[in-house]
């Protein structure tokens, strides 16, 4: 017979006979006469109940039987006279397929997520874990329906690179462990030439590639691992992570708004419809009212406002914040949470920040300080998304790169979808780990990734 998942007997319409399942035991509760198992394999967040004959268990074969342990069983789906469930399986054969002893470190108890990141090798089989890697897996689903019904293109961009999209200094360097080939120049190792010769580092945006490919199929995205090497030891940056970087020619700030806007609220719209019982357990054990801000903000307005309105807003306060508010100056995160979370209750659009603390690819206002730059804030999270109409004219493009320290022919690749066929463009780029802290309320973005990259993290 072929294997039924946990989430098919769950929701099963009928009695079924002779089926088979197989999962990892949750626990193990014995009776005098029979026994319960609360058996899951991952595929929803219940568990499904085997009923057992308690002498089936006293074999001398399952001693290992226990939380965590592997299982494969047959029996019959009946109904279940308790009141948790509908279903359960009363099991007349079951095998043992992998055992555990007293040393398994995920017992059935509440373990602190701190723990837990400390076995990532296990928590996938954690409640919690469950529920963040199923919503991860399907709105990455999302996130491609979103672009491919819209006709966008996806584009795979280059994972080792040349070029420090963002400016910041922020790459990891690509070198060989090779002893054969080290990067010899002159008979010496040149440990600043260290790729065959060239200098490269790992991707901090896919973003340039992807402008070169909207330049010939005007609606792309790319999706995927981009990495920065920021020392900042927060609860919102890693090392490692992914990003989803739609670019579209013929468009300016306002549309680039405009789809940043729909495509969020699209993400959180399938959240509320496709994962209706892991964000129901969020709402229950992690942010009590979870859903509830989830259906505010599909309701609800995104609000406009310039940076320098915000920094306005944020004066005018009357709060004793920890950084400073000045024009020219960034917004911290403290800042963000006052606009997000008191001035606006909801999520707000900053545009127009100062040129100088902008990349160098953002378009220049007519006002010749500021640039053509979104940023949308969410409340809790804070920055999830940051884009711009980028600079299409050519000599202005190159006065900001000298403006920042960037040699213009570094990049004439880059100039030359400016000197040939040019056009207004724009795009954006959404953290996938901060959109799936904000759909789960989980408040670490190392708890939303499956192998978290962190300063001085980075196991298996
Ligand atoms: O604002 P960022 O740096 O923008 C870019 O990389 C542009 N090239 C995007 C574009 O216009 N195509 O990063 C975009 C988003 C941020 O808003 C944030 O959600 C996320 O990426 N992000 C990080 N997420 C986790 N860890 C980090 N260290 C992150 N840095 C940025
Ligand atoms: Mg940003």
């Amino acid at each position: 017979t072929s294997r039924s998942t946990v989430k098919e007997l769950l929701n099963s319409s009928k009695q079924q006979p002779q089926i088979r399942v197989c999962g990892w035991v949750r626990s193990v509760r014995r009776g005098k006469d029979i026994a319960f198992i609360a058996l899951n394999d991952g595929s929803c967040q219940g568990s499904l109940q085997i009923v057992v004959a308690a002498s089936l268990l006293e074999a001398p074969a399952l001693t290992a039987l226990g939380t965590g342990a592997c299982i494969a069983v047959q029996g019959n789906l009946v109904p279940s006279p308790a009141a948790e469930q509908s279903w359960e399986l009363q099991a007349d054969q079951l095998e043992l397929l992998g055992g555990v002893d007293a040393a398994y470190p995920l017992q059935k108890k509440r373990h602190s997520f701190e723990y837990l990141r400390s076995i990532a090798h296990l928590r996938p089989r954690a409640n919690t874990f469950g529920a963040v890697f199923r919503m991860r897996s399907a709105l990455a689903f999302a996130v491609h329906q979103f672009f491919q019904e819209r006709g966008f293109l996806y584009v795979h961009t280059p994972i080792i690179t040349t070029n420090d999209c963002e400016g910041a200094g922020e790459m990891f360097r690509v070198t060989t462990l090779n002893p054969a080939t080290p990067p010899m120049i002159d008979g010496r190792i040149d440990w600043a030439q260290d790729f065959f010769g060239n200098r490269a580092g790992l991707t901090v945006s896919g973003q340039l590639q992807g402008e070169l490919f909207a330049m010939a199929f005007a609606d792309i995205y790319t999706f995927g691992p981009t990495f920065r090497a920021e020392n900042s030891n927060t609860s919102r940056h890693a090392s490692e992570f992914w990003m989803i970087e739609p670019e579209m020619a013929f468009a300016d700030l306002e549309r680039n708004c405009e789809v940043a806007e729909a495509f969020f609220r699209y993400l959180v719209t399938y959240a509320l419809e496709h994962c209706r019982d892991d964000l129901a357990f969020f709402n229950e054990r992690i942010a009590p009212g979870l859903i509830d801000r989830l259906e505010q903000l599909v309701g609800g307005q995104f609000h406009r406002v310039s940076y320098s309105e915000a920094i306005r807003l944020l004066e005018q306060s009357g709060r004793a914040f920890e950084f400073p508010v000045a024009w020219g100056q960034d917004l911290q995160s403290e800042h963000e949470r006052y606009l997000t979370e008191e001035v606006f209750a909801g999520p707000i659009f900053v545009t127009d920040y100062p040129q100088q603390i902008k990349a160098f690819y953002m378009r220049r206002n007519d006002d010749n300080k500021t640039v053509a730059a979104m940023d949308l804030l969410v409340p809790r999270v804070g920055e999830i998304i940051g884009g711009s109409q980028r600079e299409e004219r050519l000599e202005v493009l190159e006065q900001r790169m000298i403006a920042h320290g960037i040699e213009p022919a570094s990049l004439d690749w880059y100039l030359d979808i400016r000197r040939w066929g040019s056009c207004p463009h724009a795009g954006f780029g959404l953290g996938f780990e901060r959109l799936l802290m904000y759909l789960t309320g989980m408040e670490n973005i190392r708890d939303v990734i499956p192998f978290p990259r962190t300063p001085g993290h980075a196991r298996f």
